[in-house]
Formats: C-alpha cells, sequence, structure tokens
C-alpha cells in the first residue's frame, strides 16, 4: 500500500552500492503462518563511511547481531521500507532473523504459498520480502541455503546451486543444504518446497560435462512436463552451436507452480514456471501452448547466460537481459520451426502491444529514464522493441559479425552486472563501426514512420527511392532526432522477377535484395541499370520496428501477395490489402470488398498446400484490435462488422475451394505437435472459419460436428469458438460437454471461460459476471483472473460496449484485485491504455474508471502509477 507520494527513481541518479556482501547464508524454518529466516551476510564497505541501508518490507524484525554481538533498538533503525544501521566497521558479519507468513501473501512476491508448495519469486524486488538486504542487482554474492520443514508436508526441499547436505529431525522433520558458487544479485534466489512429483533426464554439454534435468510438478502431472523436457534439451544444444554457450552447474532443474504472477523466472539453476506455460499434453494443449512452452523453456534457460551470468546493474538496464533473451528465444523458435511463420506471429505480437504502447501514454523509451515501480516496466517495449533493436544490430553487422560481438560481450563481462551501453560498446569494438547515432534507439521513445516514394526514369533506367523518416513527440520528449535505420528491399519486374539492385556509383551489378541505412530526415538512393517499371518490397522481414507509408495500387498490392520473394511481404501486402478495403467500406467510400484482394485469396487456397502455416496467417485478416490501430477514433461496432462482411465475401467467392481443401486435410494418424502437424491443423481451421461465415444453423452443425470429432485441444478450441459466435443450443451443449469432460483441469477450465469471454454475443458481460462467480474461479490466481477478466478486457466489441458496463466490470475488478495483487491488477489496468483514441461517450466512461483507480483510498504504488500516466 501506499504510504506517502510515490517517489520516482532516476536513472541519471545511479550511485554504485556503499556495501557489497559477499556471501550470504540463508536459513529458513519453513511454516505457513510464521516462517523464520536467519540470515548471515558477510559485508564490506566500498568507500567512505555511510551508513548501512537495507531494504526490507512486510517482515517482522526479530533480531539483529553485527559480528556476532545483539545489536539494541538503539543501535539501528527500522521504518516501513529499511532497516538503517549508523556506524558499523569497514568488514563485518551482520546476522538478521526475521518473520514471515508465506500463507498470508497474496502478491505472490517474496516468499508464499500455494496448495501447500512453498515457493518465491523475487524479480524485481521481491527478496526484501524475506530479510533485510541490499535489493538490487549490482550486489553479486554467493549463496548457501539451509531450508528445514516437515518432511511430510513438505518431502522436496530446493534452491539454487548444487545440493550439498541434507537429513533427518526430530520431531518428522528434515533439511537441505544448497549452495550456489556463482555470485547473483538477490533477485535471482529461489526456494521451493512441497509435496511434489518429478521427471529426470540428462545433457551432456559440449565439453562432456553431464548434468542433471529434473523437471518438478503436482503428482499426476509428469507425463504432461515430456515436452517442455525436450525443449530445454534442445535449447541447451542450441545455445552451445549458436552462441558458444555451455551450461555451468551440474543440476538444472524447473519447478511448475499454479500460482504466479508472470509466465516463467530464471533463478539460478532453479527455474519456476507458471504451470500454464510447462503442461502439455494433447488433450489438453493446443498448437500455440505447445509452441510457447518451447519458447518459455528456452527463454528461461537462455536467461542462464543473459542475465545471470552477467546480469544488469540496475533496472534501467532491464533490456539488456529481456531485450536480448526475447531476442534469442525468437531465433530459437525460428530455427526449431518455420522462421517466416515466426517471423509473422513476432511481429504481429510486437505491432499490437508494442506499438500500441508507443503510441499512447505510457509510451517509454526501451531504456526508460525513470519509474516509480519497477514492475510496471515489463513492458513490451523493454522486452519486444528491445529484441527489435537487437536483431538491428545483427542486421547492421553481419551474422558472424553478431557472433563476434556476442562473443566479446561474455567474455568481458562475464560475472558482472553490465549496461545496455556495455552491450552496444562490444559491437563497435568488434565491427569498427560507429554505432553512436544507433544508441538512439534505447532512448528515444516511439515508432518511426518511414515514407518510401519511388521515382522510375524509363530514358535512364535509373529508379530513385526517397526515404523520409519522422518520429513524433511522446510524453516527455517533444523533440527528436532522426535514427539509425536498416532497410531490407528488393525490386520486382514483370511476373514477380527480380531485379538486381546497383546503386548509382558502383560498378559490378548488386544482389536481388538489399540492406540500405537511412541516418538522415530525408536520403534518395538511385539505383541504376533497372530494365523496368519496378515494383518496391520494402521493410523485407520486417527490418526495423516502424510503420512504412508507401502508396501502392491494389494490383500492386495483389502482385506483391502473390510474388514476393519474402514471405513476410506477402503476408504483409495481403493484410494491407485487407486493412485497406475494411477501411474503405467503414468510411463508406466502397459498398464492398475489394474484389482484387477477394480474388488474391482465391490464389493462396490454390497455393495453400506449399506451406501450411504461412497460408493459415494469408487467411487471417487483421484482427479487430489490429484495424483498431488503423483508425483515428476506434470505432468497434464498424469494424466488427466490416470484419464479418469481409469474411463473408471471400467466403461466397470461394466457398468450394475452402470445402475441399477443409475435407483433404481431415487427420490422420497419431498426434504429434510438430510445426508441419500444426500447421495442416491451422490451415483446416482458418477454412473452418470461411465454412462458418453465414454463423446460421447448418454452420453451428458444422462447428459442433468439427468440435466432435476432434481428437485434440487444437481442434475442439476451433470448434468451440466458432461457436461463441452464435447463439444456439448447440454451443450450449458443446461447452457443456468440454466443462465436464475437463472439470478437473484448471488450465483447461481457463480455456472455456476464455472462451466465453472472447464471444461477440452481446449477453457477453452479463455472462462474465456470473462465471467471475463459478467454484473455478479464484481473484487470488492470476491464471484465472487472466483467463477471465483479462480475455474479455481483449475482446474489443464487448469490453467497448458503449453502454460501458465492460468498462464497469474490469475497472471494478481491477480495484478489488489491487488489495490482492498490486502487480496484476496494474497490468490488468493496461486494458484502458488507449481510452483516448475512441469516441468522447466511451472516452468519458473510460476516464471515469480511471480516475475512480485513481482516487481509490489505499490504492498500491503499481496501479497508481500506471492510472496516473494513462490519465496524463
Ligand atoms: N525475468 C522474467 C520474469 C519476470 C517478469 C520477473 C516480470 C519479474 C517481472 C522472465 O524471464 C520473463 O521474461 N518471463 C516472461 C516470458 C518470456 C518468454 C518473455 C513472462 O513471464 O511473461
Ligand atoms: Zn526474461
Amino acid at each position: 500500500m501506499r504510504t506517502e507520494e510515490p517517489r520516482a527513481i532516476r536513472l541519471k541518479d545511479y550511485r554504485a552500492p556503499d556495501y557489497k556482501v559477499s556471501k550470504i547464508s540463508l536459513d529458513f524454518v519453513l511454516s505457513p503462518e510464521a516462517t523464520r529466516v536467519t540470515a548471515l551476510m558477510t559485508v564490506a564497505r566500498t568507500g567512505v563511511l555511510a551508513p548501512l541501508v537495507l531494504d526490507g518490507e512486510h517482515l517482522k524484525l526479530v533480531s539483529v547481531a553485527l559480528d556476532g554481538r545483539v545489536l539494541g533498538t538503539e543501535d539501528y533503525a527500522v521504518d516501513a521500507e529499511t532497516l538503517t544501521i549508523d556506524k558499523v566497521p569497514e568488514h563485518f558479519t551482520l546476522e538478521i532473523v526475521t518473520e514471515i507468513a508465506p500463507a498470508k501473501n497474496t502478491s505472490l512476491e517474496g516468499l508464499y504459498l500455494a496448495k501447500g508448495i512453498f515457493c518465491t519469486q523475487c524479480e524485481a524486488e521481491g527478496f526484501r520480502r524475506i530479510t533485510y538486504f541490499l535489493d538490487r542487482p549490482d550486489v553479486l554474492a554467493v549463496y548457501t541455503t539451509r531450508i528445514e520443514a516437515d518432511k511430510a508436508l513438505c518431502p522436496v526441499l530446493l534452491s539454487n546451486g548444487n545440493p550439498i547436505a541434507g537429513g533427518e529431525l526430530p520431531g518428522g522433520r528434515h533439511f537441505a543444504v544448497w549452495h550456489d558458487p556463482f555470485p547473483k544479485p538477490c533477485y535471482l534466489f529461489a526456494l521451493v518446497a512441497g509435496d511434489l512429483g518429478v521427471i529426470t533426464d540428462h545433457f551432456i554439454t559440449m565439453s562432456g560435462r553431464k548434468v542433471d534435468l529434473r523437471i518438478f510438478v503436482e503428482h499426476g502431472n509428469e507425463p504432461k512436463v515430456l515436452y517442455a523436457m525436450d525443449s530445454l534439451k534442445r535449447a541447451m544444444k542450441w545455445d552451445e552451436e549458436k552462441y558458444g554457450r555451455e551450461y555451468d552447474l551440474d543440476i538444472f532443474m524447473i519447478v511448475a507452480v499454479s500460482a504466479f504472477n508472470f509466465g516463467a523466472m530464471e533463478n539460478k539453476g532453479l527455474n519456476i514456471f507458471n504451470d500454464k506455460v510447462l503442461l502439455a499434453s494433447p488433450e489438453t494443449a493446443t498448437d500455440d501452448d505447445y509452441a510457447h512452452i518451447e519458447a518459455v523453456v528456452a527463454h528461461e534457460y537462455f536467461h542462464n547466460w543473459t542475465g545471470d551470468r552477467i546480469t544488469c546493474r540496475d533496472w534501467f538496464q532491464l533490456s539488456l537481459k529481456e531485450g536480448l533473451t526475447v531476442f534469442r528465444d525468437q531465433s530459437f523458435s525460428a530455427d526449431q520451426r518455420s522462421a517466416g511463420v515466426k517471423r509473422i506471429e513476432d511481429v504481429r505480437l510486437l505491432r499490437l502491444r508494442q506499438f500500441q504502447e508507443d503510441g499512447g501514454p505510457l509510451a517509454h523509451p526501451v531504456q526508460p529514464q525513470s519509474y516509480i515501480t519497477i514492475d510496471n516496466f515489463y513492458t513490451a517495449t523493454v522486452y519486444e522493441k528491445g529484441a527489435e533493436v537487437i536483431r538491428m544490430l545483427k542486421t547492421l553487422v553481419g551474422e558472424d559479425g553478431y557472433r563476434k560481438a556476442t562473443d566479446l560481450y561474455f567474455e568481458r563481462h562475464d560475472g558482472q552486472a553490465a549496461t545496455v551501453e556495455d552491450w552496444v560498446r562490444c559491437f563497435e569494438d568488434t565491427s569498427g563501426r560507429d554505432l553512436s547515432q544507433f544508441r538512439l534507439w534505447y532512448v528515444q521513445a516511439g515508432t518511426p514512420v518511414i515514407e518510401a516514394r519511388g521515382a522510375y526514369d524509363p530514358g535512364q533506367k535509373t529508379y530513385a527511392l526517397t526515404l523520409k523518416q519522422s518520429l513524433a513527440p511522446t510524453p516527455g520528449q517533444p523533440v527528436k532526432k532522426p535514427m539509425h535505420i536498416p532497410v531490407r528491399l528488393g525490386l520486382l519486374g514483370k511476373a514477380g522477377r527480380a531485379l538486381p539492385l546497383t546503386l548509382e556509383g558502383e560498378n559490378a551489378q548488386g544482389p536481388e535484395e538489399r540492406v540500405l541505412e537511412l541516418t538522415d530526415a530525408e536520403q534518395t538512393f538511385t539505383f541504376v541499370g533497372v530494365d523496368e517499371a519496378p515494383l518496391l518490397s520494402v521493410g523485407r522481414g520486417f527490418s526495423v520496428p516502424a510503420t512504412f507509408k508507401v502508396t501502392q495500387s491494389g494490383w500492386e498490392r495483389a502482385a506483391l501477395m502473390a510474388h514476393d520473394p519474402d514471405s513476410f511481404n506477402r503476408w504483409e501486402a495481403g493484410q494491407t490489402a485487407a486493412r485497406t478495403t475494411m477501411l474503405d467500406a467503414i468510411s463508406g467510400k466502397v459498398s464492398g470488398p475489394d474484389p482484387l484482394y477477394v480474388e488474391a485469396v482465391g490464389e493462396v487456397l490454390a497455393r495453400a498446400k506449399d506451406d501450411m502455416a504461412f497460408a493459415a496467417n494469408m487467411l487471417t485478416p487483421p484482427l479487430e484490435s489490429e484495424m483498431a490501430m488503423a483508425m483515428t477514433v476506434v470505432d468497434p461496432d464498424a469494424i466488427h462488422a466490416a470484419r464479418l462482411t469481409l469474411i463473408r465475401a471471400i467466403a461466397a467467392a470461394h466457398g468450394e475451394k475452402f470445402a475441399a481443401l477443409y475435407d483433404s486435410l481431415s487427420a490422420t494418424g497419431t498426434f504429434s505437435p510438430d510445426a508441419a502437424s500444426a500447421g495442416r491443423r491451422a490451415l483446416r481451421n482458418a477454412c473452418l472459419r470461411y465454412l462458418t461465415a453465414a454463423d446460421d444453423d447448418k454452420a453451428a452443425a458444422l462447428a459442433a460436428a468439427h468440435y466432435e470429432a476432434a481428437t485434440n485441444m487444437t481442434d475442439m478450441i476451433a470448434g468451440l469458438a466458432t461457436l461463441t459466435r452464435m447463439v444456439s443450443p448447440r454451443a450450449d451443449a458443446a461447452f457443456a460437454h468440454f466443462y465436464n469432460r475437463f472439470a478437473k483441469d484448471p488450465l483447461v477450465i481457463d480455456k472455456w471461460m476464455g472462451l466465453q469471454a472472447g464471444s461477440s454475443r452481446p449477453d457477453t458481460v452479463e455472462r462474465v459476471r456470473t462465471l467471475m462467480g463459478h467454484a473455478a474461479f479464484d481473484i487470488k490466481n492470476p491464471n484465472r483472473v487472466r483467463a477471465l477478466v483479462g480475455a474479455f478486457s481483449g475482446n474489443q466489441l464487448r469490453f467497448h460496449a458503449a453502454d460501458g458496463r465492460g468498462y464497469a466490470l474490469v475497472g471494478e475488478t481491477i480495484r478489488t484485485l489491487d488489495k490482492i495483487n498490486a502487480m496484476v491488477a496494474a497490468r490488468m489496468a493496461g486494458a484502458f491504455e488507449t481510452w483516448r483514441r475512441f469516441d468522447d461517450g466511451r472516452q468519458a466512461l473510460m476516464r471515469h474508471e480511471l480516475e475512480t483507480m485513481a482516487k481509490t483510498p489505499g490504492i498500491s504504488s503499481n496501479l497508481f502509477e500506471v492510472a496516473t500516466k494513462m490519465l496524463g
């Protein structure tokens, strides 16, 4: 709870710590209501005499002893956030005993108890809820952890590093001792204790060392972690091959817990996962779930080097580990699956979440300059845009140059708490390039707009391409400088022939694709020897996180959709065509969908089997939320109607082709989650969308049949998702059947809730309210809240209903949740981020919700920060 006006922390105020803790021994005597924590630290002063100020919150202080002497209360001062000792020697030991109540901890930060399992979450500032400490990432210590608990309740006792001792104690208790030889900041500390099942395996590293791999889960879930284990081994191998990174301890453990604030956490040697991103079986997980599990397992594993071995100096450097690790997990998934499809998915997410953020009241640079609550800065900008910045660096220095730079980074900074500047310098030192302008990507917020204009001169056979960049003001940054922008492009001739790209002044004929570097506000690049008027394919592979403005006709888009050798731009052309025709319909410019686009979809269908996952993406027109981003004043009802009309027009034009394709793709053989099989299912389910476009009883019958025939969760969900559009007894029957079948599996019931919350039916808001009263709903569990209320706030049509009932439901839930779990409440408040982009009526309703939050007595600083920033 907020006790005084929250204080902003600023990057420019960074100072190295006054004290270092080189070693810490922790002793936990676990009990739900009163866990006793004894911390013995070896401390050294780093500079001049200064008081020792330790962080600590929600702790009951039992005792403090300095060099073995118990201090009296006059020797130190304690307030709600700190413990201060004015006079300490240059070197000393400090023993602090605290008491905490894990069973009462609903914030899920620090040590908490959920479903009988003791579990910690310390990033970013949770360790201060366990004991008094220098809770900052630049204080690196060696940890030894002793855990004592009741043996029947907690047969498994885990912490970071290697197990070094353990044994029985009187009274049915036992203990274990863990030692982690790698110095680490306290945010990477972890402890887990409970009654858990385990799956074991091993991995032989590139130098021939054997590493034990263990995944711990609730009893009975063991078979559901085999895919995660397989993903882990592939990730370990990939990191050796692609980055030369070998695992360093003798044991690597993952634990799945059911109550967790995020997806997963990279604690050294002991990753903790939300079970939602770890457990999978064909009956319970969709293809997207499998892909996500693979990505998150890899992401947390990759942090062992980019996060743990090299950590962050302060939280302003967060993207140093998160942006880089996201880029690494994206590259891994691209290598394991279809790189083209992965790029489309990543860009879709980036635009939806990060471009949204960049264009709104919460816009901030990849390296923020100040924050009130660091938890609010685990954002799409720090993560996704941070990953794009690294991708651009790689584009600029090339594959080999990138490897040289990362090799140097690992060598130079191993064991350190580093900065973004350290990272960029490794690229300069290995490539010899001056990246001073490129650094602006870390400090300027906002999404650049790049205008591309081409002029063909048939007499000279030249093509002059003018690129113009601009960056709109964002909160606190009224004036921007031009950025260093890599623009990947190609030129197409008739029938899709790739034209060579020779720049004026070059002797040899150029390649068919190249990367131009735009550094000025406006630059013209002239290509010579261009035999015919070319078609421009710019921003290939989404080479820069920017918005391209290119004047293109319908037929030009259709040509790119069919012939661009770059699959990303084929998809992009299709999306642009679909978006344009929907926007034209909304503004009343045209009476029906663009026949050129509808015809081009027919071409996609004809070639769909060449790459089925890609075709499924081509057949998905921009989502309603994606359409919203293209409107100055968002009209959710008009968007919904335009999208339905477009889908129905495509269905009417190509009905038979969809039916034939659908039938030819029926499931065969046993289930496999591999990318090709998943692509086949995705394509068939894309066909289902069109075959049920009429939303009439025939459509309901087909969807119900699809659901009933399904042999895996992906197909079941596709059937159910179709039925959510319809008010039909078939829909009710399928949902009832699904519930009965999966009532005992919370992760599947989450899907059941989420589908209903995402329904376009007019009574959705009431149904969500009713579901909040369902026995399976629990406001204390973040997964349940996100699945139901989070999914509803992503339902553009119904959340943004003009009567404001959707806003009221979400606002009310956030205010209730704030008292239980402020971190999750503040994240959910992001639902109101776009409020200024709607009409006056909706704006007033959303503003009212935000104002009510901001003036709620006792509001957390997390929610206060986001609500007031959104109000601007
Ligand atoms: N270090 C984070 C976990 C985290 C997130 C801690 C927010 C504190 C606040 C972890 O590595 C992470 O980034 N997890 C992501 C998933 C990942 C695949 C992007 C998550 O939890 O969503
Ligand atoms: Zn991460």
